[in-house]
């Protein structure tokens, strides 16, 4: 990592970027019709949350969950009282016994959609009107409705970065294909798509993702085999669903993020760079040819970029925190320390390797960190757990989304083995 502006350093690597810089977007209908899914997540929750702060512009056309149908049926209920005039949405539930329990609430079971993954695809195909997929998914479970997002041409509001760093090819190859939108969510991407917009390809020279630093920011290396669950739960600017926040402390998350941005901006990986900055007021920046340098700031609240996704590009009123310049005092920057917080390393050199590497990389990443959550590994063991499968299954090329299911499976049952292994020795 470095601080050097890099240049585009071939004709192919300025080509025109698949992200809608410059251009106009798709005029859609108002209300807009969202397809949310994870909707009792963090960035589900938040969506919704959007829909009732704009009942003429948002309307909910479908909802999913995983397992919790109660807090799913809270939603649909109070969308009914928010806009009586409006259908219920559709409602996924993915989780097989989760589902034979909607399938018996009298407000969910005419609404119910078929469990396990096909219920996620067919919310987002089959949809009346929907307009928009707000893919609030974690995991790699994202994928695919994606893919089925970007067939169906729709505006996509993207959180689920699972979805660009297991497809990242085939996502793109399907949004060009399927005319459809991709917009970021991650306030990152937004900060960066917002210091775009307008923009020509030719005129970037790099772009500059900020990482809070994670809880661990300044726990000395010796300290880190010793972490607490507790204290890798405890973010210092953000509150998110458990596993974003394991990431988070790891720089994993920082790691799928360079991955995300290579994917959506269509910039090499020597364009990307990540800094530390423990404020998260400044969201990223973006570097001009000239050097000039511009940056997206504000307070932490995802409902900003998620708004500003749904929206195609636009400012509407927020009730959002205002961010105090004065009080923020000094900005301030560091670079990652990649020796205490080796997956940020081996997600970038995952990325630079591309085909099947970041697929093995992220499934491995997701076993170790339910492992964690499980009380099953320590926080230390996540990056081994990770390096060990990426040594074992070498990288080869992603032609399908076949292949790109096949890897996944793989390297989860090989990440399952290590922490099997890594578990019994520690007794
Ligand atoms: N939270 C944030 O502030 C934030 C910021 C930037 C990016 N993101 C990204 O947004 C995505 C979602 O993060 P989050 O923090 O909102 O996660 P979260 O709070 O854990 O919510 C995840 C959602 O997905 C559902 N889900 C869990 N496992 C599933 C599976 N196997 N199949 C289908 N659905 C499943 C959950 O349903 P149940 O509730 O029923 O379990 C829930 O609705 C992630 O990719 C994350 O990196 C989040």
């Amino acid at each position: 990592m470095t601080n050097r502006p890099i240049m585009p350093s071939s004709p192919a690597e300025s080509a025109a970027s698949l992200y809608p810089c410059g251009r106009p977007l798709k005029q859609w209908p108002t209300p807009m019709r969202l397809v949310v899914l994870g909707a009792t997540g963090s960035i589900g929750q938040q969506t919704l949350d959007l829909v009732a702060k704009h009942p003429d512009r948002l309307q909910v056309a479908a909802l999913s969950c995983h397992s919790r149908v109660s807090e799913v049926a809270a939603q649909v209920a109070a969308l009914k009282k928010l806009q009586p005039e409006v259908p219920l949405p559709l409602v996924a539930v993915t989780d097989s016994s989760a589902h034979k329990r909607a399938a018996v609430d009298p407000l969910l079971r005419d609404l119910l959609l078929p469990e396990g993954p096909a219920g996620l695809v067919t919310a987002v195909s089959d949809a009346p009107d929907a307009h928009c997929l707000v893919n609030g998914l974690v995991g790699a479970a994202g994928l695919q409705p994606t893919l089925a997002g970007a067939a169906r041409g729709m505006r996509i509001a993207l959180a689920n970065k699972e979805s660009l760093v297991v497809g990242g090819d085939l996502v793109t190859r399907a949004v060009v294909a399927g005319g459809a939108e991709l917009l970021p969510v991650d306030s990152e991407h937004s900060a960066i798509a917002q210091c775009l917009s307008g923009r020509q390809e030719s005129e970037i020279s790099r772009l500059i993702l900020t990482a809070s630093g994670g809880p661990f920011r300044e726990t000395p290396a010796a300290k880190l085999a010793e972490v607490s669950l507790a204290e890798v739960l405890n973010h210092p600017t953000w509150d998110m669903g458990p596993k974003i926040t394991v990431d988070s402390a790891t720089l994993m998350n920082k790691g799928l993020e360079v991955i995300e941005a290579h994917h959506l901006f269509g910039v090499s990986y020597d364009r990307i760079e990540v800094v530390v900055h423990p404020g998260s007021f400044v969201h990223s920046l973006v570097e001009f040819v000239d050097g000039a340098l511009l940056a997206q700031l504000g307070t932490p609240d995802m409902r900003v970029p998620l708004q500003y996704a749904i929206s195609g590009e636009k400012h509407w009123p927020l009730a959002s925190g205002r961010l105090d310049l004065v009080k923020t005092g000094m900005l301030r920057f560091e670079e990652p320390d990649l020796v205490r917080f080796p997956c940020l390393g081996l997600a970038m050199a995952a990325g630079r390797q591309g085909g099947t590497a970041p697929i093995v990389l992220n499934a491995a990443n997701e076993v170790a960190v339910a492992a964690l959550l499980a009380h099953r590994i320590r926080y230390a063991d996540i990056p081994r757990v990770i390096e060990d499968c990426l040594t074992a299954m070498p990288a080869g090329p992603v032609t399908d989304l076949d292949t790109a299911l096949a890897v996944d499976l793989q390297a989860r049952t090989e990440a399952d083995g290590r922490i099997d292994r890594l578990s019994a020795a520690a007794g």
